[in-house]
């Protein structure tokens, strides 16, 4: 039986969801859509398309969020649409392995990884905020990552921009306390997905669709924030002893993914 906190939260909503167009976005999109309008944001339209068929509640728009002008092009189509949106998902992200003095990226690819998974995310954010309709309850879920305390070296770009959307979320739910707008934090680790396959992830991973069920549980519950077990031990050996967490991390990842 549903609590009444979740009806209150996850149900008749509508709901964005970026990066909905594969993996946890699509997962939590198909799962949402039984109870709440979801819209779906990619670059991919082909992916977007076949998400969307997933659920009758399903619309999407494509958009890269790397990019401002189509942010902002996004909430206007939004906006011309009618349509006003009470709940935020920023779950777009991108990572691969970046060795600073190995692998030579272009200054436009550094800037587009960390525009995805951090500036993207902060400017959405406040164009979510502008739109709201401020005296209903709104929600915002950031989707950072276990990285952010386990830093694995290997993913320099990832680690530095997921920490930032971590930051960002903290401070976010600081400045919004006394508002209508409820911030959460999702940090996964290790869910079978495009992203995780990429890495050549080789330990055990959940399935998109059981993670999302958890992580709705989770949220209607009312909790704030959705991690793995043994966060705080980890939290704590990273403001204890953080040079020998970082050479645990390095060798722990070096086991798990094969891109090494
Ligand atoms: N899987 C894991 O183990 C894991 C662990 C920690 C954190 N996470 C986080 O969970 C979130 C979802 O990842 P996932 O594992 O589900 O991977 P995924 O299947 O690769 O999904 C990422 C989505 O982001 C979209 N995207 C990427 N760049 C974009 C851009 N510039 N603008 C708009 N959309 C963009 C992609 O769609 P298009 O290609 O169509 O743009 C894709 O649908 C990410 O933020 C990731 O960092 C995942």
């Amino acid at each position: 039986m549903l609590s009444l906190k979740y009806k209150r939260m996850l149900k008749d909503r509508t709901i964005l969801i970026t990066g909905g167009g594969s993996g946890i976005g699509e997962a939590l999109a198909t799962i949402l859509s039984a109870e709440n309008k979801v819209i779906i944001n990619g670059r991919n339209e082909e992916k977007l398309k076949k998400a969307s068929a997933a659920g009758k509640h399903i619309s999407y728009y494509v958009a890269d969020l790397s990019k401002p002008d189509e942010i902002d092009g996004l909430f206007k189509r939004l906006k011309a649409d009618n349509i006003v949106v009470d709940v935020l998902i920023n779950n777009a992200g991108v990572t691969e392995p970046y060795y600073i003095d190995k692998k030579v990226m272009t200054s436009s690819q550094i800037f587009e990884k960390i525009n995805t998974n951090l500036s993207g995310a902060i400017a959405t954010t406040q164009q979510f905020i502008a739109q709201a309709d401020r005296a209903a309850s709104n929600l915002i879920v950031n989707i950072s990552s276990a990285i952010v305390v386990f830093p694995a070296p290997s993913q320099l770009l990832y680690f530095s921009s997921k920490s930032g959307l971590h930051a960002f979320t903290r401070l976010l739910r600081y400045q919004l306390k006394d508002t209508n707008f409820k911030v959460v934090e999702v940090l996964p680790q290790g869910v079978d997905t495009e992203m995780s396959r990429g890495l050549g992830f080789t330990g055990k991973a959940p399935l998109p669709s059981t993670y999302a069920r958890k992580v709705i549980r989770s949220i209607n519950k009312g909790k704030i924030e959705h991690a793995f077990a043994g966060i705080t031990p980890a939290r704590l050996f990273n403001a204890l002893i953080p040079n020998a967490t970082l050479r645990l991390v390095d060798k722990m990842s070096q086991k798990l993914f094969k891109h090494q």
